[in-house]
């Protein structure tokens, strides 16, 4: 069976109150939404509260990278809050990833609660080879992406996020039963930001993309609502 695509908005906002209204406007229509460091930074665990409230998920896209047990300890207070999804660095290594999952499975036995699902962030999608040769890595873009999503496979992790172009190159090489979550997304009627490797809702879908993130094309749309439907349209359509 096909699987389906779901939509998550970025509340990319600096306030809590500008949070609340995107989140009132699309909690009818829209399911997931992604808490990110801007937004956490200024309001802390209240965001989370607040999309929570209106009964809705929120993926926690804090990208922690930090010693094993630091990054493990996070994991716990992500579980706490109730998030449905976070991630963590990949390139914090077997280690770190391991941890991570070991720690995280013995805190949802003792509360018996529902299990985050744990994504890996691979390459950032704003370096490219000379700054990943900068920084000591000697691999190719694509295949440090290759490489870090197959570590967070191996470590037990649930996905990671990925751009719409890795999206067919990671179905080859990792298999279905490993989640894509993609931004970086523009439907055809929009521009493109400072995003350079696009790729629409549809064919983010058609590729096999487990969720899409999608932030200004949905909050600085005139109306929110409206450009959320039309995307959630063109995901059925597919
Ligand atoms: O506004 P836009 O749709 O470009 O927002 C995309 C969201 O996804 C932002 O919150 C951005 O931080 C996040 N993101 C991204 N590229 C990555 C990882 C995360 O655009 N590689």
């Amino acid at each position: 069976m096909k699987k389906e695509t779901q939509l998550i908005v970025a509340l990319d906002t600096g306030s809590l109150d500008e949070a609340q209204r995107l989140v009132r406007e699309l909690s009818a229509c829209v399911k997931y939404f992604k808490i990110g460091s801007q937004l956490f930074t200024a309001c802390g665990p209240r965001c989370v509260e607040m999309v929570l409230r209106e009964n809705a998920e929120v993926f926690l896209d804090l990208k922690f990278h930090d010693i094993p047990n630091t990054v493990a300890q996070a994991a716990v207070s992500a579980l706490r809050l109730g998030v449905f999804m976070f991630n963590v660095h990949a390139i914090g290594g077997s280690v770190m990833l391991s941890k991570v999952i070991e720690t995280l499975n013995k805190e949802v036995d003792a509360l018996k609660a529902r299990r985050p699902l744990v994504l890996g962030v691979t390459v950032l999608t704003s370096m490219d080879r000379q700054q990943l040769n900068s920084v000591g890595v000697v691999r190719s873009v694509k295949n440090e992406v290759i490489h870090l999503a197959k570590l967070c496979k191996k470590n037990g992790l649930d996905g990671v996020v990925c751009s719409g172009k890795e999206i067919n190159l990671l179905r080859r090489v990792i298999g279905e039963d490993f989640m894509l979550v993609v931004p970086g997304i523009r439907p055809a009627s929009v521009a493109a930001d400072d995003q350079k490797r696009i790729v629409t809702p549809a064919d983010a879908a058609r590729m096999g993309a487990d969720y899409i993130v999608v932030g200004r094309p949905v909050v600085a749309a005139e109306s929110p609502l409206c450009a959320a439907q039309e995307i959630l349209a063109e995901l059925h359509d597919v």
